[in-house]
């Protein structure tokens, strides 16, 4: 018999009608000869009423355990008044059951799909299970509308999909690669891309104009919530667009992604410089949610007693902010404290503060112990700038600027999504979205001592910075650009350096000599010198973009299969040894691993 609809989609419109159900026993309840059954497929879940009338069906059921696969036939009839739940589609009716198929038991299932507190281990390894969880089902579809209304956007610009390699050399996206032993070539190895940035460049220079892809890009390094060892991007590239045209056309996609799956009308996207942020957030992602901003004070404690501060302000490497929290005189001593140990995670040494009883009396009015080494000016120039008012509370971080950056700029987002931070008004709840433009083009590495890329190294400084290049290269900024939105950079891209001259400067800063850029990028070098367009993409982390979307705390909720913390896929055992033989025909012995 077929199936008339999802057990899901059931309704108020299949009143009095004889329906067909395909679905799992979510649960089974036994009502004093009445039993009831929750139905459930990938739409949702169906009541079913089993009445012992019906003997034949009422034996069965008597059977059915949770999982259960089932094949149900029946009547749609209203719930009786005062068992509707007007939030499920089929919540106002139920199905009386005439027929009833058990297409296949299940054994008992390792946990209840409707725990909330799973571990994670748990859910990976039974991840089959996991993923028949009606929030996960969701998830998986949330994901796949937002790829189809990715690539209808993308195909009516003129973008069109070409696959590029997986097999291959490396990438320069500055992470480790993974890499695959070649059989046939003894002693060499292909790496998996992490991303196709090589390949979207001389697609554009072959004069495909606009491209796309929904791709698999591979990264090993250190995992967090938001990373993925392999994860998906929408990458896309096109020629003869500027940057602010790019970022148009991307800022279109986003907007009507949210507009088509979230029913969500997107605020303007700010537009605001790498400079800007890191001054305001000490962040190049910051959330736009949290209403706190820094304030730079180092030129005000110069010359006071307290050396936590003075030292600092007067070190070019580092910064002196402040953070002014509005209302947060009240946060009790115990918050304080917590924060002053959050801030340690960052490397920060300490977390400084005031509270401000009464602004117009200095230093009395100022409750801190660090206020009595810090003169009245400085004090004065403080509460000015930051404009703080009775009853707020100012945090300090005094470092290494990246110190503060990391540390004062997490402690806003912190503060921002806390408790307090809702009930005082210093978060708004909804989407933030914002562009962050004029990028560096080189990050100084201290401990390789030398200049890496921002991005990567096919970026196009701006106009005016060529020079820069050679001269200043830590002054030179990009046309790059990263889409953030809530505090995740979903996206980021670049004009592309054309010509080979640029490129030739570029690779220069960061210290790679020409038979290195031969042997590395020689193909792309080639390529670029026959007539190849000024040309520009982005990538879309697809997986953080769903992520956001569907409220999950991390990216391994919109992925079916991700890997652990720890790069393992629980459910088939991925990482895992190989035979001898294997090992043999790829030409490799294994190390000697020490013993763990
Ligand atoms: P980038 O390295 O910024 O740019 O990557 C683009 C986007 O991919 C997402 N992302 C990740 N998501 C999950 N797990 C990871 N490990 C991970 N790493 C990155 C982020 C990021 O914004 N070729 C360039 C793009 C370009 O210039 O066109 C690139 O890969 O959301
Ligand atoms: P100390 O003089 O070391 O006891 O520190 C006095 C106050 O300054 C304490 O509240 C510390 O938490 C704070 N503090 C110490 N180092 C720093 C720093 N680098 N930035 C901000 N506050 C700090």
């Amino acid at each position: 018999m077929n199936r008339t609809c999802y057990t899901g989609e059931v309704s108020k419109a299949h009143l009095d009608q004889t329906v067909t159900l395909f679905g799992w026993v979510h649960r089974r309840r036994d009502h004093g000869g009445v039993i009831f059954i929750d139905l459930r497929d990938r739409a949702g879940l169906a009541q079913i009423v089993v009445d012992p009338d019906n003997e034949t069906a009422f034996a069965t059921a008597e059977r059915i355990r949770n999982e259960y696969c089932l094949r149900i036939t029946g009547l749609v009839r209203l719930r009786p008044e005062g068992t509707r739940n007007p939030d499920l589609t089929s919540g106002e009716v139920e199905i009386l059951c005439r027929e009833l198929e058990i297409l296949n038991p299940s054994v008992t299932p390792p946990f209840q799909l409707d725990d909330d507190n799973l571990s994670e281990t748990t859910r990976l390894t039974h991840r089959v299970l996991d993923l028949r969880r009606p929030q996960m089902q969701r998830n998986l579809m949330l994901r796949y509308r937002v790829s189809m209304v990715s690539r209808n956007y993308l195909d009516k610009l003129g973008f069109i999909d070409i696959e590029t390699p997986m097999l291959t050399r490396s990438t320069p996206e500055g992470a480790r690669d993974y890499l695959v032993p070649s059989r046939v070539n003894p002693g060499e190895f292909f790496a998996l891309p992490q991303s196709p940035q090589l390949f979207k460049q001389m697609l554009m220079v072959a004069g495909f104009d606009r491209y796309y892809q929904i791709t698999k890009c591979f990264r090993d390094e250190d995992l967090r919530a938001d990373r993925q060892p392999e994860f998906t991007q929408i990458d896309c590239e096109t020629s003869f667009l500027d940057e602010v045209q790019i970022r148009e056309i991307f800022e279109g996609m986003v907007r009507e992604i949210y507009q088509q799956v979230l029913d969500v009308a997107l605020p303007e996207f700010p537009v605001m410089s790498w400079g800007e942020a890191m001054r305001r957030y000490g962040s190049d992602k910051p959330d736009l949610r949290v209403k706190l901003e820094f304030t730079d004070v180092a030129d005000l404690m110069r010359d006071v007693d307290f050396k936590v501060f003075a030292g600092p302000a007067k070190d070019p490497a580092c910064r002196v902010v402040a953070l002014r929290v509005p209302g947060g005189a009240a946060m009790p001593r115990s918050e304080i404290d917590a924060y002053t140990q959050f801030v340690g995670i960052y490397g920060a040494r300490g977390l400084a503060y005031i509270k401000v009883n009464d602004a117009a009396a200095i230093p009395e009015g100022l409750q801190s112990p660090i206020v009595k080494n810090i003169h009245a000016d400085a004090l004065r120039g403080l509460i000015q700038r930051t404009g703080a008012q009775n009853g707020d509370l100012i945090f300090f971080g005094a470092d290494r600027t990246k110190v503060v950056n990391d540390a004062i700029g997490a402690l806003r987002v912190k503060i921002g999504l806390s408790e307090f931070g809702r009930s005082h008004g210093l978060f708004e709840a909804g989407w933030q979205p914002l562009w962050v433009v004029d990028f560096p083009m080189f990050e100084y590495d201290e401990a390789e001592g030398r200049y890496s890329a921002a991005h990567h190294p096919f970026t196009c400084p701006k106009a005016g910075h060529e020079d820069l290049l050679e001269s200043d290269p830590g002054k030179a900024l990009a046309r790059a650009y990263d889409m953030v939105m809530n505090g995740w950079e979903v996206g980021g891209g670049s004009e592309r350096i054309h010509r080979a001259d640029v490129q030739t400067k570029v690779f220069k800063a960061l210290k790679i000599d020409e038979e290195e850029a031969q042997a590395k990028f020689g193909f792309l070098l080639d390529a670029l010198q026959f007539g190849a367009p000024p040309h520009g993409g982005l990538a879309f982390g697809l997986d953080r973009l769903v992520t956001l979307m569907a409220g999950a705390e991390s990216i391994r909720d919109v992925i079916a299969f991700p890997k652990t913390q720890r790069a393992q896929d629980l459910l088939v055992h991925a990482p895992s040894p190989v035979d001898e033989k294997q090992l043999r025909e790829l030409h490799i012995r294994l190390r000697q691993t020490e013993a763990k």
